[in-house]
């Protein structure tokens, strides 16, 4: 068994990074290196602790779930039905980490998987002795070859150190973990078509209720969440909840990972305190690609709605991004410059979004296919204004009629395009010697083309 000791009683400077503090070290990811930095010293502190307690300080930490809808962490473990040991109610209790990361623009939980393992199961640790699990599951996207052999290998270092399995640091608390690889879908990371593929069936959205704390996995009560939720759960615990306060906003407390892609000159992962604005992000990424200027953007990937340049110095917390018209999702931000037609990139969105419907439901099946086609004569001016209203008009039957959220953010690029930028796509139709289709040189538009950031 390895030897960890219990977190110093002065916290941490409330310095960033942390998450990714130690992403560009050597073997950042085995074992010896993690808790030559802290590691496992906040399991040791929850171990200490009532399970009760450790949901408690979660809890008043104010994280929020970083998987998209921003859930209050601690809340949705306090849900599970409690009781006096492991499993007390008579059901067993599982964890559930949701890995598959598919919204596109969404990059960050793959990094911290690949050079932070131990701070994921750390994180596993805590949350299963919280909910009083034994059993937890990591569900990854499978075609993420590495991460998974990654994790696989941590997971391996954490038993044999005697971080997992019967008796964890000797607490008597005892989990099995298992790293489980997904056949690959968009719809398996909604949490329920998640539970759904891990028992190993199809994968695709069960009716609610019951949610998941209450019959999830095999029935049972269980708790899924995000890579970076648990992975921010072992700092917490190090120095607790007023700590973590200190970063962020009141109601969107803490730190989190923002990813940058598209035309900037530094795309890639930012931990930045929630609150920060795009402005201030881009100075950290070197601005947006020479000689081009922001055309539009989103802050959560693209099932949020687009923003413009107007939209530079929104707070991207919570209660910000949402008072100004969007979501901030998974903070992706995928950067658009000028040299981009927004309907071309609408269309590619739309033909992802009914590639990956699930089929289960007729607004999402259907309505993601009509809204391809008209997309598609959009883009090629071959459309007329009706066509618009008919667009609008299919999303307004899919959004909210829809079995799961997949379906409700299928219409969003598309609405939120045409709000902003209803006059590109009437440039799109032919008239006045122009003969129909798309004003803008694709190959102009592409990272690594002419002007790329390589
Ligand atoms: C189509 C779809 C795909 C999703 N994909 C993911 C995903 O890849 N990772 C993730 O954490 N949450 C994803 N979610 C959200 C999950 O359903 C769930 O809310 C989340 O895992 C909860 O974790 P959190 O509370 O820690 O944020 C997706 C939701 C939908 C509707
Ligand atoms: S909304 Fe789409 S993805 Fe969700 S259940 Fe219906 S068909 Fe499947």
């Amino acid at each position: 068994m390895i030897a960890i000791s219990l977190p110093s009683s002065t916290p941490e400077p409330a310095e960033l990074p942390i998450l990714s503090r130690h992403w560009g070290e050597p073997e950042s990811w085995t074992l010896r290196n993690y808790v030559a930095q802290k590691g496992y010293q906040g399991l040791k502190a929850a171990l200490r602790m009532t399970p009760d307690d450790v949901i408690a300080q979660v809890k008043e930490s104010g994280l929020r779930g970083r998987g998209g809808a921003g859930f209050p962490v601690g809340t949705k473990w306090s849900f599970i039905p409690q009781g006096a040991a492991p499993g007390g109610d008579g059901t067993p209790h599982y964890l559930v980490v949701n890995a598959d990361e598919s919204e596109p623009g969404t990059c960050k939980d793959m990094p911290l998987m690949l050079a932070s393992p131990h701070m994921l199961i750390e994180g596993v640790v805590i949350a299963a002795y919280a909910i009083r699990a034994s059993h937890a599951f990591i569900y990854v996207r499978g075609e993420v070859a590495g991460v998974v052999r990654r994790l696989r290998h941590a997971v391996a270092e954490a038993y044999d150190a005697g971080l997992l399995g019967a008796d964890v640091l000797g607490s008597g608390f005892a989990l099995e973990l298992v790293v489980h690889a997904g056949a690959g879908a968009y719809i398996c990371g909604e949490e329920t078509a998640l539970l759904d593929s891990l028992e190993g069936r199809r994968g695709q959205p069960r009716l609610r209720p019951p949610f998941p704390a209450v019959a999830g996995l095999y029935a049972s009560p269980t708790v899924v969440n995000n890579v970076e939720s648990i992975a921010s759960v072992p700092a917490i615990l190090r120095n607790g909840a007023e700590w973590f306060g200190r970063f962020g906003t009141e109601k969107s407390a803490g730190y989190t990972m923002y990813s940058l892609s598209g035309h900037v000159v530094r795309p890639g992962q930012y931990e930045a305190p929630l609150g920060v604005t795009l402005r201030e992000l881009l100075d950290r990424a070197g601005g947006i690609r020479p000689g081009h200027t922001l055309k539009f953007w989103t802050p959560g990937g693209s099932s949020t709605p687009m923003f413009t340049a107007e939209h530079l110095d929104v707070p991207l917390d919570y209660e910000g991004v949402g008072a100004a018209g969007s979501m901030l999702g998974t903070k992706a931000l995928q950067i658009f410059d000028d040299s981009v037609c927004v309907v071309r990139a609408v269309l590619r969105w739309a033909e992802f979004y009914a590639h990956e419907s699930c089929g289960k439901c007729t607004p999402c099946r259907e309505g993601t296919y009509w809204m391809v086609q008209i997309m598609r004569r959009l883009e090629a001016g071959d459309a007329t204004e009706d066509d618009l209203t008919k667009i609008l008009d299919i999303t307004d039957s899919v959004v909210g009629n829809s079995f799961c959220a997949l379906g409700d953010a299928s219409g969003v690029p598309i609405r939120s395009s045409i709000e902003h930028f209803r006059d590109e796509y009437l440039a799109h139709f032919p008239g006045d010697g122009h003969p129909g289709g798309c004003p803008f040189d694709p190959s102009k538009a592409t990272v690594f083309g002419e002007g790329g950031t390589q």
